[in-house]
């Protein structure tokens, strides 16, 4: 049955009236149209999303080094037919077929030969370049036909360097005008036939000797990206924008862009995904797993992010405002983007609407700006950098051209060659169902040596390049990260656990490593103001890895007989010591700090905002009344705690009372107040003496926080209790306690006041603290 007109004409209107003010709610009706069975694809598979009912879509796949041809899609539409299959010439074509890939044929190769000479190259064919002699090759001089229907390695180029500019390059497909390089020179690119230009069509030679925009291709509407390419370029540009460049060397050399985004930064990511009809819930599902998966590795970095999320079809739907509170928040933003229902909220999904999707964020961008202005804050406007990621299975088919939004975007943000780190538009294409790459390229942005338009062969693709991205394996000196593999060794996997070595005839201690010349520790492992040349720091039984001592810094208010006069024999208040090295680590997969209470980088490790304070940083990390915690034992071995918070932190310090070594303590609160006391979870007994000192800390999301430094306890569970660290440490032997013996282990408290003004002024220039 057909729609009656004055019902079409409703949904013409309708769809006019929701391009680009993306605010219209409500369904539209379906269509009851039908259209007729389809012919199918010959030498490949066709699947409908909805039989032959209206707006139904057919997929026309082909095997490995195939493509479908002319397209490889086709929409029921309202008037009862399918749309129509054009070539590219316009001929009607009435039933698709499956071609073989082929790669684009080298049209023009100045200032050299490249054999063989054909019309047509498939997949697996080889070409070959020379250049004439008194020019140098750059670039590859074999390249294989792949079957994505590219040429592997990169663009030939023969060069006498006498230009101003190096020589540019003619890839394959194309044909270049221009042939001067001197400063202003202009080259243009045309690419022929049915192939689409990806990249910049014209160049300006800079007195730089760069030439602006970046290096064109030629594309087959039918060739894709491998995950890998997309992984290692997307990478490459990211980590430009992270200023990674140091820690993450890029492949080539011309990607070394440098930016430098503070700690604090103030980076802005775009992420607008694509919820049309034929991206398909399970498709959708996808590509939230995908960014989801970008995003946590951005989360690892020490920066902070502000994410704006959209969803788009007909009209656009704002998920987060990139300056709304939870913008800059990890946790926060991936449970949005992980929202199992967005796609089935997504309200009229019948059209893809790039340009209106843009527009909100234009939107943001200029709310943003003028209340960065009326806060007399221009300045830090123009600091922010600013990246959209596109997400698109096909091509906008209604609401104008996004270019036009593009360049009020550009204008906005005062985008000009001086300006352009400023800005990053990602595009991504997925599924080749008539992905416009033409489009597509318009959006992207274009700078040398970086890929910004990237066409997947499907979701399962884009998946696979997003899932290890940003796989860095130097973190810099960002806090509280291990190595987390099962296979890794104890060394990896707890990086920050030193031991402190001391002179025979007193106890061995831990400590942790928390900056490159310091280690935090209990003031009782320096028990005599002795030479501190008789200790030293090691890292877990590695002779070549042990440091001198340069100073110990013990808190002065430590003195361990200052309640002896009531009869107490060992008072532990403030006990902490910092010790600092004669030489500085060097931080690896085996030596990283961890992260300390109230500093910057724990809210960086804690996807915090930067405001929160040490108090709110306590109170999220002490939520409940049995936190789990650990520490390790000297071998290095880690055993499981919980500290007593809240209601039952008195009943944990009150046990102490019921143990004779601390008969003549009458005021337990006074005696325990700078400590966190813990009770051992299942097996485990206690600390044992040689383990003072170490770390008492919390696993947040795989980030390591420490809560305390391991300092006393009513059970010394351990009988062997000297060993030599020239040697393996032997596991201690731990006796468990009598029925009825409760032991509880004290550490000091790190969030304590009074600690956090003592570390404040010992690390002062070495740390940030809140
Ligand atoms: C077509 O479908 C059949 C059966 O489901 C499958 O074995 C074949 O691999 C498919 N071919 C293509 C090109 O998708
Ligand atoms: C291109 O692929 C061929 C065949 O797989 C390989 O031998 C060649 O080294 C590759 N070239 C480049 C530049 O990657
Ligand atoms: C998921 O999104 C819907 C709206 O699309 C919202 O109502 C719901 O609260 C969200 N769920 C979560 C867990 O954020
Ligand atoms: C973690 O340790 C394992 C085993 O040593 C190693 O194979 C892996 O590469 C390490 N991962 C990182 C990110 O360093
Ligand atoms: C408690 O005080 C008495 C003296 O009043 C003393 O004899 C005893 O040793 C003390 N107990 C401990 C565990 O120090």
């Amino acid at each position: 049955m057909r729609l009656p007109l004055y019902a079409l004409l409703c949904l013409l209107l309708l769809l006019a009236q929701t391009t680009v003010s993306g605010t219209q709610e409500g369904q539209l009706s379906q269509g009851n149209a039908e259209c007729p069975e389809d012919m199918g694809i010959t030498d490949g598979n066709t699947t409908y999303t909805d039989g032959l009912r209206e707006g139904s879509i057919i997929t026309y796949t082909c095997d490995r080094g195939y493509y479908p041809y002319p397209a490889a899609s086709r929409v029921c539409q309202s008037n009862g037919k399918w749309t129509e299959l054009r070539s590219k010439t316009g001929r009607l074509i009435r039933q698709p077929s499956c071609r073989e890939m082929r790669c684009p044929s080298q049209l023009d190769f100045e200032n050299g030969a490249y054999f063989p000479r054909l019309s047509s190259y498939s997949v697996g064919s080889t070409l070959i370049f020379e250049c004439f002699d008194g020019y140098t090759l750059r670039g590859s001089t074999h390249r294989t036909c792949q079957i994505n229907g590219k040429w592997n390695g990169t663009t030939p180029i023969c060069d006498d360097g006498s230009g101003n500019c190096p020589n540019p390059g003619i890839p394959a497909g194309a044909r270049k005008t221009g042939i001067r390089y001197r400063i202003d020179d202009k080259v243009k690119y045309h690419c022929m036939g049915d192939l689409d230009l990806i990249g910049s069509e014209l160049r300006v030679c800079q007195e730089s000797g760069e030439w602006t925009g970046t290096e064109p291709s030629c594309q087959y509407p039918f060739s894709f990206d491998f995950p890998t390419e997309v992984k290692d370029q997307f990478d490459a540009s990211i980590a430009n924008i992270l200023d990674l460049t140091q820690r993450h060397k890029p492949k080539t050399e011309s990607l070394a862009r440098r930016l430098k985004i503070e700690k604090n930064g103030l980076l802005h990511i775009y992420i607008l995904l694509d919820a049309s009809k034929s991206v398909g819930q399970k498709h959708f599902t996808l590509f939230q797993d995908s960014i989801a998966a970008f995003v946590e590795g951005l989360s690892r970095f020490d920066i902070t992010v502000n994410f704006g999320i959209v969803t788009y079809a007909t009209a656009p739907k704002v998920i987060l405002h990139v300056y709304d509170k939870e913008s800059a928040d990890w946790t926060e933003v991936l449970t949005k983007l992980r929202n199992r229902t967005l796609y089935r909220d997504h309200y009229d999904r019948s059209g893809t609407n790039i340009r209106a999707a843009l527009h909100t964020v234009y939107e943001m961008m200029s709310f943003q700006k003028a209340s960065y202005q009326l806060q007399k804050r221009n300045q830090i406007w123009s600091t922010i950098r600013h990246a959209i990621l596109l997400l698109t299975d096909g091509k906008s088919n209604m609401g104008g051209r996004p270019k036009d939004t593009i360049i009020k975007i550009h204008s906005l943000l005062e985008i000009d060659e001086k300006r352009r780190d400023f800005l990053d538009i990602y595009a991504f294409g997925i599924g080749n169902l008539d992905v416009d790459r033409a489009e597509l390229n318009d959006i992207a942005s274009k700078k040398p040596g970086e890929n910004h338009v990237f066409v997947m062969e499907d979701p399962d693709s884009l998946k696979a390049s997003f899932e290890d991205m940003l796989d860095f394996p130097d973190f810099g000196d960002m806090c509280g990260l291990a190595n987390e593999s099962s296979v890794a060794t104890i060394r990896e996997k707890f990086p920050w656990l030193v031991h402190i070595k001391a002179p025979l005839g007193s106890d061995s201690c831990l400590g942790s490593l928390i900056a490159t010349k310091w280690v935090l520790t209990a003031a009782h492992c320096f028990p005599f103001t002795i030479d501190w040349g008789l200790f030293s720091i090691g890292i877990r039984s590695d002779p070549e890895q042990t440091y001198s001592i340069r100073n110990v810094h013990v808190h002065k208010l430590y003195d361990y007989r200052k309640k002896q006069h009531e009869h107490i024999k060992e008072f532990y208040e403030y006990d902490i010591a910092l010790v600092e090295i004669q030489h500085e680590f060097k931080f690896s997969k085996v030596a990283r700090p961890i992260c300390l209470p109230c500093t910057e980088a724990t809210n960086r490790a804690l996807k915090k905002p930067a405001q929160m304070t040490c108090n709110e940083q306590e109170k999220y990390l002490i939520s409940v009344h049995d936190v789990p915690a650990h520490f390790h034992t000297a071998s290095g071995r880690k055993l499981n705690a919980n500290i007593k918070a809240q209601d039952q932190k008195d009943t944990c310090n009150n046990e102490i009372s019921r143990w004779p070594d601390f008969e003549n303590v009458t005021d337990i609160p006074g005696y325990t107040s700078q400590f966190l006391c813990t009770v051992m979870q299942g097996r485990d007994v206690a600390a044992c003496k040689g383990e003072s000192g170490g770390a008492l800390y919390v696993d947040k999301s795989k980030r390591y926080i420490q809560m305390g430094i391991v300092s006393w306890g009513v059970y010394n569970p351990c009988r062997n209790k000297a060993y030599d660290f020239s040697t393996q440490p032997p596991e201690l032997i731990r006796e468990t306690p009598r029925p009825g013996q409760n032991p509880r282990d004290f550490h000091l408290n790190l969030f304590k006041p009074e600690i956090q003004t003592w570390l404040k002024e010992k690390l002062k220039g070495v740390i940030s603290f809140l």
